[in-house]
């Protein structure tokens, strides 16, 4: 297939290049030669190069940014997306799309389906929501998947920034009232390469499986690269940051294993591969 990749510099763009560039012929954007917020540029681009799918990992990912710098992340998070939709309706190609547990508001008990109920508490949350709406407004062909907690090679995540504090801190405090699961992107990237393989449209949730707070991540990181590092539990009203989070954002990935694909590995495992890989 001819995919057009935009976002390609980014930590699951890098990945998803990794997966696809033997099999595929790619198409790599970045904001400097697609910047998904022209719409007459966005459309021009799709037409001209009239993809069989595009997958979109271009995002204004900063979450505390987000709240000082709403009118950017509207225009990249939705209108972005937007474009892209008005794009793909042109040649009736399909989008893959990228979005996040914080679409939802973090009040549940049990792991987060497709169809719950969305209520993102965040500007971050929002803009994202709203390239969702306008995904299901214009698109019929299109994966919406929402992942969380993301880390990998090419990118700032919450496991290098641990493992940067362990190299002059001997205790650090991490937030235990916050609830998700670490995805590692090479694992995310290999689900969208069997995806996009389908015509199974719709809204999907795709994560490593398993779930833990950021203070027993914090620890389980410490464990598997034998720093000695206390970890003290702090609530997030205590660690104060711009950007209110959700405390519990488990996503159940259910459309995807009734669609009869394999759940993503513990993520215990993909981290313990991470930690050695960059170690
Ligand atoms: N990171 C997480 O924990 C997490 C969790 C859940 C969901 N997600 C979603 O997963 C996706 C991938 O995230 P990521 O962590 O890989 O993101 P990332 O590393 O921040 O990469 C995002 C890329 O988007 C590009 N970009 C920003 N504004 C753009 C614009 N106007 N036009 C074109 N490209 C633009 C950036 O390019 P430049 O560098 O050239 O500006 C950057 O390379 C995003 O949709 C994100 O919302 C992330």
């Amino acid at each position: 297939m001819k995919i057009l990749i935009t976002g390609s510099n980014g930590m699951l763009g890098h990945d998803l290049i990794e997966v696809l560039k033997d099999k595929h012929e790619l198409i790599l954007t970045t904001s400097k030669t697609l910047d998904i917020t022209d719409k007459d540029g966005v459309i021009d681009f799709i037409c001209k190069n009239n993809p069989d799918i595009v997958i979109n990992s271009a995002a204004y990912t900063n979450v505390d940014g987000c709240e000082e710098n709403q009118e950017l992340a509207y225009n990249v998070n939705g209108e972005g997306v937007k474009n892209l939709a008005l794009g793909c309706s042109k040649i009736d190609c399909p989008l893959v799309h990228v979005s996040t547990d914080y679409v939802f508001n973090g009040e549940n008990t049990r792991p987060w389906v497709e169809d719950d109920e969305i209520g993102p508490i965040s500007v971050y949350g929002k803009s994202k929501l709203k390239g969702e709406e306008a995904i299901l407004e214009i698109l019929e062909k299109f994966f919406i998947i929402r992942t969380a907690w993301l880390y990998g090679i090419n990118g700032g995540n919450f496991p290098k920034t641990m493992l940067e504090l362990a190299k002059n801190h001997s205790e650090i405090t991490v937030v235990y009232d916050e609830v998700g699961t670490p995805t590692y992107t090479p694992d995310l990237a290999c689900a969208i390469s069997k995806l996009i393989e389908t015509d199974y449209y719709g809204i999907y949730h795709i994560t490593n499986s398993g779930s833990c707070s950021w203070c027993e991540f914090a620890r389980y990181i410490f464990e598997v690269a034998d720093e000695d590092v206390k970890v003290i539990p702090v609530t997030a009203s205590e660690f104060a940051r711009p950007a209110p989070r959700p405390h519990y954002s488990v996503l159940e990935n259910k459309r995807w294993t009734d669609n009869g694909f394999k759940p993503l590995r513990h993520y215990k495992e993909a981290i313990k591969e991470y930690v050695e890989l960059i170690k």
